[in-house]
C-alpha cells in the first residue's frame, strides 16, 4: 500500500480527544445542541455548540453534521431546545426579533408545527430526520393529552430527546453485535462513504462489527471508498479508523473492482439513509456502483440500519426522495482551480438506490435481515412494534 506522509494532521491529544467525545450530544447546563463539525476532518477538531433552530438547520444542511442517525438525534435535540426555549421567551422569530413565551398550549403548538417542518426540510433523504421529528411531536402531543401542562410536557420533550440518543448508542452496538457474525479475524473489508461513529452517537452502523471486533480481538483491513464529491470516505471513515488504530487505506470510487479482482476484500459494509419495505436501499451515491461490484466478484454486500432508517410507507427505492446538491461540489470544491468548465451542466444526485436483490443482508439491531427482505423486513417491524 502506498502512503502519503507529508501532512502532519491531527496530533495524538486531539485525536484522544475526539475518541472521547460523541458526536452529538446535548449539554442541559447550557442549553446546547454539540457536535463536532465534520466539515473541518480530518485536519481540525472543532466542537460546535448550536443554540437555534436555525443554527441546527444550517448544521444539518451543510453536513457539519451528518449521517443518518446522526441527523436524527440532532433534530430531535433541536426540536426540544426550539420548545424549551419558545417557553421561556428565549425564542426569535422572523428577522431574529424576540417572541413572547409560548406559555400557552396553543402558542406552544403552533411553534412546534412550525419548527418539525423547518427541521424536516434540512434534508430530504435520510428517514431518520422525519422519524426522530415526528417521535418527538407525537409524543408532545400525548401528554398534552394526557393533561400535561407546557413546563411538563417540555420537560419530557427533554427525556425523549435523551433517550434518542442513548438509544442510538445501544442500537449502534447492537448492529456490531449482529454483524460481527458476519465477519472473520484478518477479513479485508471495504465501506463507501462514512457509516462510522461520525454518522451515529457512537460506534456507527456499517463500521460497528469492525469496532465490536476489534474489542473480541480481530484484526480487519478496511478500504475506504473516498467517496465523491464531498470525501467522506477520505475525510472520515479513514481518519475515525486510523484513531482507533483499525487498518485503513483509501482508494478512489472506480477503483473497487480492480482490488477485488485481487481478491483482498472479503466484504462490503455501508450504512443506509433508507431502506423501502422491499429491501431496496438508498445510501451514498456510489454505493449501488459498489454493489454491482461485489456481485460481479461475489463479495457480499451487507448494510448495516437501525429500524429507524427502515421505512415500512415507502414500498421501493423508487418511491424514496433523493437529494440533489450543488453543482459546485463537482466542479469546484477542494481544488484550487475549477475542475471543470465554467457553465457545464452537473449531475449531482447525493444518495442512489441499490435494488435488494444486490443486498446479501441488512443488518439491523433486531437481528440479521435476508431475502426475501418484504417477509423479513415486515417481521422485524412487527418484532419491534
Ligand atoms: O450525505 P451524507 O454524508 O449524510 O451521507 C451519509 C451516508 O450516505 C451514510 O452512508 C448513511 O447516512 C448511513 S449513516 C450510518
Amino acid at each position: 500500500m502506498a502512503s502519503d506522509e507529508n501532512e502532519s494532521g491531527m496530533g495524538p491529544e486531539e485525536v484522544a480527544t475526539f475518541l472521547a467525545t460523541d458526536t452529538v450530544a446535548i449539554d442541559d447546563e447550557t442549553n446546547e445542541l454539540v457536535i463536532i463539525d465534520q466539515t473541518r476532518l480530518p485536519n481540525d477538531l472543532v466542537i460546535e455548540r448550536l443554540r437555534t433552530r436555525e443554527e441546527a438547520w444550517r448544521a444539518i444542511k451543510r453536513l457539519e453534521v451528518r449521517g443518518a442517525p446522526a441527523i436524527g438525534v440532532s433534530a430531535a435535540i433541536a426540536f426540544y431546545l426550539d420548545a424549551r426555549a419558545a417557553l421561556a421567551g428565549e425564542a426569535t422569530g422572523e428577522k431574529g426579533l424576540p417572541l413572547a413565551a409560548t406559555t400557552s398550549w396553543d402558542a406552544l403548538s403552533r411553534r412546534m408545527d412550525e419548527t418539525h417542518a423547518y427541521l424536516d426540510s434540512s434534508r430530504p433523504t435520510a428517514v431518520n430526520l422525519s422519524w426522530a421529528l415526528r417521535r418527538m411531536h407525537d409524543l408532545a402531543l400525548s401528554r398534552h393529552e394526557a393533561g400535561d401542562d407546557p413546563a411538563a410536557v417540555v420537560e419530557a420533550l427533554r427525556e425523549e430527546a435523551h433517550a434518542i440518543r442513548d438509544e442510538d448508542v445501544r442500537t449502534c452496538r447492537a448492529i456490531g453485535e449482529n454483524g460481527l457474525e458476519l465477519v472473520h479475524d484478518g477479513d479485508g473489508l471495504i465501506t463507501h462513504c462514512n457509516a462510522g461513529r461520525l454518522a451515529t452517537v457512537r460506534y456507527g452502523t456499517a463500521t460497528a462489527p469492525m469496532y465490536v471486533g476489534q474489542e473480541r480481538g480481530y484484526t480487519f483491513h478496511v478500504t475506504c471508498d473516498e467517496t465523491r464529491p464531498l470525501l467522506q470516505g477520505a475525510r472520515l471513515t479513514a481518519f475515525e479508523l486510523m484513531a482507533s488504530d483499525i487498518d485503513a487505506q483509501v482508494e478512489c470510487d472506480g477503483m473497487s473492482s480492480s482490488l477485488m479482482r485481487t481478491g483482498a476484500v472479503q466484504a462490503a459494509f455501508v450504512g443506509c439513509d433508507r431502506v423501502a419495505a422491499n429491501g431496496d436501499v438508498a445510501n451514498k451515491i456510489g454505493t449501488s456502483m459498489l454493489a454491482l461490484a461485489c456481485a460481479r466478484h461475489h463479495v457480499p454486500l451487507y448494510v448495516c440500519a437501525p429500524t429507524s432508517t427502515i421505512d415500512m410507507s415507502c414500498p421501493t427505492g423508487a418511491d424514496i426522495p433523493i437529494e440533489q446538491r450543488a453543482a459546485e461540489e463537482v466542479t469546484q470544491m477542494w481544488y484550487t482551480k475549477r475542475m471543470a468548465p465554467a457553465g457545464v451542466g452537473v449531475y449531482n444526485p447525493a444518495f442512489d438506490v441499490t435494488d435488494a436483490d444486490l443486498v446479501t443482508a441488512i443488518v439491523t439491531e433486531r437481528g440479521v435481515a435476508r431475502p426475501p427482505y418484504g417477509d423479513s423486513l415486515a417481521r422485524i417491524m412487527a418484532e419491534r412494534g
